[in-house]
């Protein structure tokens, strides 16, 4: 795109927070310079793919375009910007009217901070970093929920280390003790699930990977009515799905880009390794061998390892590969960065009776469409 065709956005966005900070929310005037915004935001974000806004010192980018004219208007914007902490914006394809509208909002008043706000289609904050304002309302800590997240982290990453190793029973039980607490934390608190699919693992991968694989797959057990002791089997088989990565050398596992020939094949021995390790361990059921094994093949039984019998996999496997494949999209990878949660879920509606188990991947979507209602009461589902 042209320099002058970039320009437009930027002073309509600088309009648009001058009149919301001047006019009443539903002000004729507000409304037009609003929808003016709006379709710009949508026009250049299609066109570009995700339009991307930058605010360093004295100059502003528009996709990579800098302006540095002396201009009133674009001062005004990038002081705002400033006190708001905000050093880059980006806005995805799908930005609706009315998230646009709030962010507006947000930036024309004075006080609300941006840790506090969510986003859709919108990730801004500083350049360095945990730079996503989707990360910032994951401060569990203030909830009863976040203290079990961030307390399950820390224990959970020694546990997989050590069960890798050989392992020992208390760390099985101790395994079993962060299942219960997921268990607890979606109970106590609906809102888990929201907060968990803001979050976006910078680090550690597999270990918040785990962690949020388990919790996804302990609401889904739920959600279909499995009894207590049924969703704490499966949650600690989600919980450890992943074991034989730990077996990976972390450079192929954190490889900023594509994995050559043998480094794939090193990978894809995991659910076999993952199995092998998990019966050695006397874990009290069979579940967690069944899905470290199986998590990668799909319903159609493509994926990985081959499997040769036509019986069906497990429903704990069958599970456990929906949230898998959900926390893989929606998580920051060195590889790939996050993807927002609309087109998550329209990527993985496409996978519906051929990658995803069609019913059990209905029970999900539900979760995260309305995930404050996570853990309802519903029929009992044999397993
Ligand atoms: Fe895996
Ligand atoms: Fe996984």
């Amino acid at each position: 795109m042209k320099r002058e065709d970039l320009f437009p956005v930027l002073s309509d966005l600088a309009l648009a927070i001058q009149a919301a900070a001047a006019y009443p929310e539903n002000h004729p005037k507000v409304q037009q310079i609003l929808e003016r915004l709006h379709r710009r935001v949508l026009a250049d974000a299609r066109r570009l793919e995700g339009l991307n806004l930058g605010f360093f010192g004295d100059h502003v980018v528009v996709d990579e375009c800098p302006f540095v004219e002396p201009n009133s208007t674009l001062l005004r914007l990038m002081a705002r910007m400033r006190e708001k902490g905000i050093e880059k914006i980006r806005f995805s394809e799908g930005i609706t009217f009315g998230e646009l509208k709030r962010f507006v909002y947000f930036l024309g008043e004075g006080k609300r901070l941006l840790s506090d706000q969510r986003w859709e289609s919108i990730v801004c904050g500083k350049i360095e970093g945990t730079e996503s304002a989707a990360v910032a309302p994951l401060e569990l800590a203030s909830t009863p929920s976040s203290k079990i997240l961030k307390g399950a982290i820390e224990v959970l990453r020694e546990v997989l280390a050590s069960l890798s190793t050989g392992g020992s029973r208390s760390r099985v039980d101790e395994g079993r003790d962060i299942v219960s607490s997921v268990i607890r934390g979606l109970r106590e608190d609906g809102a888990i699930i929201e907060r968990l699919m803001e979050l976006q693992a910078h680090d550690d991968y597999t270990v918040t990977h785990s962690l949020n694989v388990c919790i996804l797959v302990v609401a889904q057990a739920n959600r279909l009515g499995l009894s207590e002791p049924q969703i704490r089997e499966v949650g600690m088989a989600a919980l450890l799905h992943d074991i034989g990565k730990e077996a990976i050398p972390s450079q192929i596992l954190n490889k900023p880009s594509r994995l050559e020939k043998g480094e794939f094949e090193k990978v894809r021995e995991h659910p076999f390794t993952g199995a092998k390790l998990l019966r050695k361990i006397d874990s009290g059921t069979e579940i967690p061998m069944i899905v470290a094994f199986e998590h990668h093949v799909k319903y159609d039984r493509t994926g990985y390892p081959k499997i040769r019998s036509t019986e069906p996999l497990h429903t704990a496997s069958y599970m456990t590969q929906i949230a898998d494949v959900y926390d893989a999209l929606r998580s920051f990878r060195p590889y790939m960065p996050s993807i927002e949660l609309s087109k998550t879920v329209s990527i993985m509606k496409e996978g519906r009776g051929t990658e995803f188990e069609p019913q059990l991947f209905d029970n999900f979507l539900e979760i995260i469409s309305c995930p404050r209602e996570g853990f309802p009461e519903t029929s009992p589902v044999a397993m």
